[in-house]
Order: C-alpha cells, then structure tokens, then sequence
C-alpha cells in the first residue's frame, strides 16, 4: 500500500498512519533471520492493511521457492506453514478485509506461477480459512473482537507435529498469552497447572488451550469451517 494516510478522520479516530516500505524493510531487517524462517510466527497487533505481514510473507515465500520449487507437495505444505504463522488485529473491519486479501494474492500469485495448472483450488481454500482465523477485527487494548457479539480474542496455533501432512490446530485465548493479563481473567484453581522451570530455573509458562482439534490433513483444514 503506497499511500499512508486515507483520510484526516482516520488519523484522527484511530492513528492510522500506514508505514512506508522503506520503513518496513529497515524494521524486518533488523530480524532478518526470523523474517526467512518460513514457520516463524508474527502477530501484528494494529497490523493496517499488512504492510509489514505483506513483507514478511514475501520473504518467506523467497526462502521457499529456492527450497521447494521442484517439490509441489513440499511447497505447499510449507505455504500452509508460512501462512499460519503470520497473525493480525486490526480495528477497522476494512482494514482487515484488505489485509486477508493482500496476503492470499502474495501466495497465491507465487503459487500459480511456479505450478500453474498444477495448481490446487484446495489448497487456496485452506489458505483464505487460516487467515479467516489469524487476521482478526478486533481491538488489541481490550483483546475483544469488534462487531456485533464482541468476545475474547481467540488465535489458533497452527503446527505440522509429526513433519508430514497432518496438521494440528490449537487455539488460544489471547489474553491468556499475556502474562500480565492472564493473571486478570484466569480463574485460580479451575486451569491452574503444575509451575514448570526450565533447565536455567526459569518459570515455563505454558498457555491452557480452550480448544484442540484432531490431527487432518491439511487440505482438509478448510472443512472445519463448521465447528
Ligand atoms: C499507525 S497505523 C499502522 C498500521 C500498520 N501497522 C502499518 O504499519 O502500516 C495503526 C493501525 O492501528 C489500528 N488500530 C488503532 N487502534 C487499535 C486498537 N485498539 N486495536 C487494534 N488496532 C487498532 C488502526 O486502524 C490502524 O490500522
């Protein structure tokens, strides 16, 4: 997105002053090897339109298709991978909508270059429900979705467990990923779980999932849209 204001209204209502690529670019840099790690994961909690998840998609997409160009299956397990790794919230329900989009074009216009026909409409299903679920309309201040029924923020973690096909999906309040938070909303007794020290003495947190799903293939993601 080159321009960086829309209107004076939005900078006003909501801050929204888009980052330039420049910007972008220095900023990742700085991050560089994580940004070319196809799995590593990025939550951008006011994340616009996608300029930095735009840029890190493509960085990663650059990684892949070194990698995997001659393996279809490969490439587009790890397209899955790339993809449910990269996380948004945004306020503005227009801003989001343009954010999913940007990022199923970046995927999918690399997709179908280097596969052309062989390319799959499955796997581009797969691809727009995962950014259904990680690019969220919601506020980052009070961690409730916006719109008609605000709730708790919930973000899915998406993992490959036994480096095949089968994919596992857990999700996560996203308060309870914040320490300072969780301590407000977790109830004491009910989740609270034996303190893990890791092998430096320090305290493990690990997260109470409210919801995990069985082990499916990949391309058979999508047909849990009904829950
Ligand atoms: C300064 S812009 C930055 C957008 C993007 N990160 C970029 O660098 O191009 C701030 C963004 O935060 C969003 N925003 C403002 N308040 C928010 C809130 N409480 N929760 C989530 N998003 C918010 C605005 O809609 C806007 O898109």
């Amino acid at each position: 997105m080159k321009e960086q204001v829309k209107s004076k209204q939005r900078v006003a209502d909501h801050g929204e002053v888009f980052t330039s690529e420049r910007e972008v670019n220095a900023m990742l840099d700085l991050v560089k090897q994580e940004t070319e790690r196809i799995d590593s994961r990025f939550l951008e909690p006011a994340c616009g339109t996608g300029n930095f998840l735009t840029e890190i998609l493509r960085r990663k997409l650059q990684v892949m298709e070194k990698k995997y160009r001659r393996s279809q299956l490969d490439f587009e397990r790890n397209l899955v991978s790339a993809i449910s790794s990269i996380y948004g919230i945004d306020i503005l329900e227009d801003n989001v909508i343009a954010c999913c989009q940007r990022l199923f074009e970046i995927a999918d216009e690399r997709y179908t270059a280097i596969f052309k026909k062989k390319a799959k409409d499955d796997v581009r299903t797969v691809l727009r429900f995962i950014l259904s679920k990680n690019i969220i309309w919601g506020d980052a201040l009070d961690l409730k979705t916006v719109g008609a029924e605000p709730h708790q923020i919930i973000f899915s973690e998406w993992s490959f467990p036994l480096h095949n096909s089968l994919i596992k999906r857990r999700d996560f309040v996203f308060a309870e990923l914040l320490p300072d938070e969780s301590k407000k909303t977790r109830q004491p007794d009910l989740f609270s779980k034996p303190e893990l020290v890791s092998d430096l003495g320090e305290k493990v947190f690990l997260p109470t999932e409210t919801h995990s799903y069985p082990l499916v293939h990949f391309l058979k993601i999508g047909e849990e849209l009904v829950e």
